[in-house]
């Protein structure tokens, strides 16, 4: 969040644009209202802390205070009044107020009551996301024992199926010429499927189970290079330019394990892919960060839609009629036993653009 976004109601246009200058000399961003309507409408498009008059010209300003509590309830509403009184409190508070300004209001005390309502909404905000992080390791820890558990169960069944089937291939390849090509192509099939499970399997096993780390000091661009190199052929297949930003020289190493990094930068290119436009760019970049270093991969696609977001490190989440949901979940296990913290916002190449922060060597 920057300095805070404020939507101004008052029916005085006067007093709208007083407090309004005094707001935007402070470095906050203002929304101006001087109706429910235009009020209503401004708040759509966000807001942090509202001042919000009693009296306004097409309704009751506690209506509209409690209306706006209720559609961004992380947002704090202030009310302004004509003058003090218990009622006034009494309304103030009833409509889900965090306090109230008696007009005319001084300066130094309007600042203060809006500087406190803002601490406020970013406590709430740092508050929500801590509880969102805890609750999502427990969902993962919890997928994570049930899938170890399951993996190891089908494993040993579908090897001693898949050798069976092999044996049974090299028996109908003795066959006389004519009749293999009927019996193989059903057996071919069987054996592609087999493969692809047990290619999930290791997905789950690599998501649940991570193995031991071999921390080394790991240098930033050359792990770059090396995975775009891997992927080099998916990204011309789809007409896609992977790209290695330069890392400044001098940028320390990650303290990683490489091969396991090396799998979580394919698990967020190819899903860079996946949503890149022909002829877009990946952007693959490494830099030094005031506790570490940071990898990032940005694509050029239409972002994370809000209703994504806070499941994008769920298992089993996706919104791909082929995927399974588990390269962001692997991706989110293997940055936790690092240390390091993975998270996604809008790039600066348009798009989508995931962060991984870890340990510097
Ligand atoms: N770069 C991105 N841009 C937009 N949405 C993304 C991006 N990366 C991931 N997502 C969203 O997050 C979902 C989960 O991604 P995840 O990698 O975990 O699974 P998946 O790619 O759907 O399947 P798979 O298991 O094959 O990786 C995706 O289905 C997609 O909706
Ligand atoms: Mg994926």
């Amino acid at each position: 969040m920057s300095q805070g976004r404020i939507l101004l109601v008052d029916d005085s246009v006067d007093l709208v644009d007083n407090l309004g200058e005094i707001l935007e000399d402070e470095g906050y961003k203002v929304l101006r209202a001087t109706s429910c309507a235009t009020a209503r409408a401004r708040a759509a498009e966000g807001f942090d802390v509202a001042l919000v008059d009693l009296r306004l010209p097409d309704g009751d300003g506690t209506e509209l205070a409690a209306e706006l509590h209720q559609a961004s309830p992380g947002a704090e509403v202030v009310l302004l009044t004509g003058f003090a009184s218990v009622e006034s409190a009494a309304a103030a508070i009833r409509a889900g107020a965090c306090a109230y300004l008696v007009k005319p209001c001084a300066v130094p005390e309007l600042l203060l009551t809006v500087g406190q309502a803002l601490r406020q909404v970013r406590l709430q905000a740092e508050r929500e996301e801590l509880a969102r992080r805890a609750q999502l390791a427990e969902k993962l820890a919890a997928v994570g024992r049930l899938t170890a558990g399951l993996s190891h169960e089908i494993r040993n069944p579908l090897n001693a199926a898949a050798l069976q089937l092999s044996v049974l291939e090299r028996r109908v390849r003795k066959l006389p010429e004519d009749g293999q090509a009927a019996l193989l192509e059903p057996l071919v099939l069987v054996r592609d499927e087999i493969r692809r499970l047990d290619q999930t399997l290791q997905d789950f096993l690599l998501f649940s189970r991570p193995r031991e780390l071999v921390r080394r000091p790991v240098p930033l661009e050359a792990l770059l290079r090396k995975v775009a190199d891997l992927l080099s052929g998916d990204a011309e297949a789809r007409l896609v330019q992977l790209v290695v930003v330069e890392v400044v020289p001098g940028t320390p190493a990650a303290a990683a394990d490489e091969d396991v990094l090396r799998q979580v930068l394919l698990n967020l290119i190819l899903n860079a892919l996946d949503v890149s436009p022909r002829g877009g760019q990946v952007q693959l970049q490494g830099r030094a960060v005031e506790d570490g270093v940071e990898l990032v991969v940005a694509d050029e696609g239409p972002g994370i839609p809000p209703e994504v977001r806070d499941r994008l490190f769920e298992p089993f989440f996706t919104t791909k009629p082929n995927g399974t949901g588990l390269g962001l979940a692997i991706v989110h296990s293997l940055v936790d036993q690092h240390g390091g913290r993975v998270w996604a916002d809008r790039g600066e190449t348009g798009g989508a653009a995931f962060h991984i922060r870890l340990p510097r060597a």
